[in-house]
């Protein structure tokens, strides 16, 4: 029996193990982390992380052919494969910091594959890391290993968070990087035994381990830069009465550009993009093509411009002025189906509203009260440092924010809502309701055109729509340029 382990429990490690062992239940999977309290939640009836169709994946194969645990050494020991898909995070000190991936995880994982193994191994890459990281970890093994062989294989992971499981089961591709030697082919080909359970083979691409590498970061810099493009051309909709719906529906059926990625938002968030393009950034600098760089660093401009234009906008509608206004806040999470809020807009519009002197009142269907709290006040690109809840009161900023369990709590008496997650129950809220409720006159900010801005301006709401035409109230407000 092959023997699998996953080293990283998290929002990769997790659904990628147990999809695996679902479709492969002749290997032994074993997904292992260092962190206590997300094993046990793994082991329990309450996942650690939020994603439709997951729990009924685990139930199936956990304790059959898929376990969790603490015991890294054991299970890497006994493992044929090993997966290492440990957090990469931005560099927030140093050499590179606020670019930068941070690989200390990753090296410190490398280091004890080298120390506790016995046998030969195939050690993945399921990170996302800079290019030719797989020639340092290769050389951390091979200057420890004591006589063993390993092989380094490249296979960076395309699922995204809300659809996890649907994107494991039938992924537009698989890929997998490798040495171009026949020890490395012959790795390359037992890894991709292991995807053929269930992907056609004509979907697994194999490559050199460098074009896998920076075919993941080139992926998500493609994703995020159509995102920019979408946001940019919102903005000048708005300026010129255009309709950024119907003109991405126009541009997206030239089959050449495609009709996915446009959706216009209040700005791109997710633990991948932004760090994954500030990385491509660095690695074209220290490659001395600055030109390259600076293309790649306007998609990360284009999207804060558009989180900074959405929260000035709510506050020059407003009068000017949001100081002491309730201002509700739907949705936190990063995207709809997760309760994820790394790097999510909402933060930093709910910052830039705060430093405003509004008084937030929070919603969102799974996003954590502590979560969105640390969030709040915490440095970017820092979530492996989060600041503590007795700083949080120390700074004297908890009064200003509150969480609540419900859209209808957190709208009564505001004077403006602003939608930030494009949660399907957004939808069906009662808006009469809410209207009836709220301070006049009453704003919605939709900042994922999700809301019916016909029927809620029927109703009497002054309604921004991003990149629609604007309400002739809007129009004579102040620039928010
Ligand atoms: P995560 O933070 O949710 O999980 C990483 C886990 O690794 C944590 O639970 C941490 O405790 C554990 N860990 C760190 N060092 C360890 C060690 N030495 N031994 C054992 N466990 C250790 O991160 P994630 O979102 O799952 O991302 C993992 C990687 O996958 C990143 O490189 C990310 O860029 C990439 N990725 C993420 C997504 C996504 O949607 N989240 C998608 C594709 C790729
Ligand atoms: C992304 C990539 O899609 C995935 O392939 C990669 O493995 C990890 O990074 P993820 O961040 O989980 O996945 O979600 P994604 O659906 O890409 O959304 C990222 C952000 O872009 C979200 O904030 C989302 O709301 C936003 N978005 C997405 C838009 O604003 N408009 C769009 O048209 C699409």
């Amino acid at each position: 029996m092959v023997k699998i382990c996953c080293i990283g429990a998290g929002y990769v490690g997790g659904p990628t193990m147990a999809v695996m062992a679902l479709k492969c239940p002749e290997i032994e999977v074993s997904v292992v982390d260092i962190s206590e309290p997300r094993i046990n939640a793994w082991n329990s009836d309450k996942l650690p992380i939020y994603e439709p169709g997951l729990d009924d994946v685990v139930k199936q194969c956990r304790g059959r052919n898929l376990f969790f645990s603490t015991d890294v050494e054991r299970h890497v020991f006994e493992s044929d494969i090993v997966f290492v898909s440990v957090n990469t995070p931005t560099k927030t000190q140093g050499l590179g910091a606020g670019k930068a991936a941070d690989l200390t995880y990753w090296e410190s994982a490398a280091r004890m594959i080298a120390d506790v193994s016995k046998s030969s191994k195939i050690v993945v890459e399921k990170s996302t890391v800079p290019v030719r990281t797989a020639e340092a970890i290769e050389k951390i093994l091979t200057h420890n290993s004591k006589g063993i062989e390993f092989q380094i294989l490249s296979n960076p992971e395309f699922l995204a968070e809300g659809t996890a499981v649907k994107d494991l089961y039938n992924p537009d591709r698989v890929l997998i990087g490798g040495r171009g030697n026949a020890a490395g082919e012959k790795a390359v080909q037992a890894l991709r035994d292991v995807y053929a359970h269930w992907v056609p083979v004509e979907r697994i691409i194999c490559t050199n381990l460098w074009s896998a590498e920076l075919s993941k970061l080139a992926a998500n810099a493609f994703l995020a830069q159509r995102i920019s493009s979408i946001n940019a051309m919102s903005a000048l909709c708005e300026a010129t009465g255009a309709d950024v719906t119907q003109v991405a529906h126009a541009v997206g059926t030239d089959t050449r550009i495609g009709p996915k990625f446009l959706n216009a938002s209040v700005g791109f968030g997710g633990s991948c993009f932004q760090k994954d393009i500030l990385n491509l950034i660095y690695i074209c600098e220290c490659n001395g093509l600055p030109e390259a760089a600076n293309y790649w660093k306007q998609v990360i401009k284009v999207n804060d411009y558009q989180k900074t234009r959405f929260a000035n906008r709510v506050v020059s509608s407003m009068f000017n002025t949001v100081s002491g206004k309730k201002v509700a806040i739907l949705g936190f999470a990063f995207k709809k189906d997760t309760g994820d809020t790394r790097e999510t807009p909402a933060i930093d519009v709910c910052n830039r509203l705060v430093a405003d002197k509004a008084k937030l009142s929070i919603y969102d269907p799974q996003a954590l009260e502590e979560q969105i709290r640390k969030d709040l006040f915490m440095a970017r690109f820092d979530w492996d440092h989060p600041v503590s809840l007795q700083q949080i009161k120390a700074e004297g900023m908890l009064e200003q924010v509150s969480v609540v369990s419900d859209a209808y709590e957190a709208t009564k008496d505001a004077h403006g809502i602003c939608v930030l997650t494009e949660w399907d129950e957004f939808k069906s809220l009662d808006f009469e309701r809410i209207f009836e409720s709220m301070r006049k006159p009453a704003f919605v900010f939709d900042g994922r055109n999700v809301v019916d801005a016909v029927k809620l301006r029927e109703i009497g709401f002054i309604v921004y729509s991003i990149g629609k035409p604007l309400d002739s109230w809007l129009k004579n407000m102040p620039s928010v340029a």
